[in-house]
């Protein structure tokens, strides 16, 4: 039996006051589920949000990181400075992270590669764009973003990956690809993942579906027998959405 997970990527939102009122909100409200629970909420409140979290099961995450473990590198945040507050998952690849910052599968390996010796959870984020999917050369541009950042992973790291497959034309969009085109494109992930990799592998790796994901549709996504979960963008920010969803699973 795969994982399951809900995350929240909280993006460029919420300040400190904000982050604790909907920590403690989604602390009180958190139903008994099989899901793992996952937020990722600003680098700046990352440390209060694990000390909010302390006595609940819901977990956090880093919605970055560099690869190197310190030095001139302004602006920046490191895997060590991450595990050193509490927090062992950091989200990579996000396309935001992609298309606004530039970051590319050879740096996308850098940093999984560091996450990894450091022992840290990965949820590894790729998706193609609208034209991909026009031209229908989204099969190949998802394969060739794992391809380039995963396949030369040893077999034992990949316990330590989480995917997340979020076509860029659904994400923030209020379009979400319907249940059967999520399913379409997970059924082919796990089936490159086998050629590649191992069968086993590809068939416990926990593949998360992420692009307008709301109450309205979680259940319908969710249902399809290689959706694992979520990685949720808006609607993470209220509580009662993001509870909604956790319990579609
Ligand atoms: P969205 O974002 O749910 O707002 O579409 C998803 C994401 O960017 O991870």
């Amino acid at each position: 039996m795969r994982t399951q997970i809900v995350a929240g990527n909280w993006k460029m939102n919420k300040n400190l006051a904000e982050t604790e009122t909907l920590l403690s909100e989604l602390a009180a409200k958190l139903p008994d589920t099989k899901a793992e629970v996952i937020v990722a909420p600003t680098f700046v409140n990352l440390a209060s949000a694990v000390k909010a979290l302390d006595a609940s099961d819901i977990q956090v995450a880093a919605q970055n990181m560099h690869f190197e473990s310190n030095g001139a590198f302004t602006g920046e945040i490191s895997a060590d400075m991450l595990l050193n507050i509490g927090v062992d998952t950091v989200i990579l690849g996000h396309s935001e992270r992609r298309s606004i910052f530039g970051e590319d599968d050879a740096l996308l390996l850098k940093k999984v590669e560091t996450a990894l010796a450091k022992n840290m959870k990965v949820i590894f984020c790729f998706g193609e764009e609208l034209e991909d999917r026009k031209t229908e050369k989204h099969f190949e541009v998802v394969a060739s973003q794992l391809k380039n950042v995963l396949f030369g992973l040893a077999p034992e790291q990949w316990s330590k990956i989480i995917l997340a497959y979020e076509p860029v034309w659904a994400i923030g969009t209020g379009e979400t690809a319907s249940p059967e085109q999520a399913q379409e494109m997970h059924a082919f992930i796990r089936k490159t993942i086998a050629d590649a990799v191992t069968p086993t592998i590809a068939e416990n790796v926990t593949i998360l579906y992420g692009g307008s994901v709301k109450p309205a549709n979680a259940k319908d996504i969710f249902s399809k027998p290689d959706v694992d979960g979520g990685l949720i963008g808006g609607a993470s920010l209220k509580s009662d959405d993001f509870i909604a969803i956790v319990n579609a699973i």
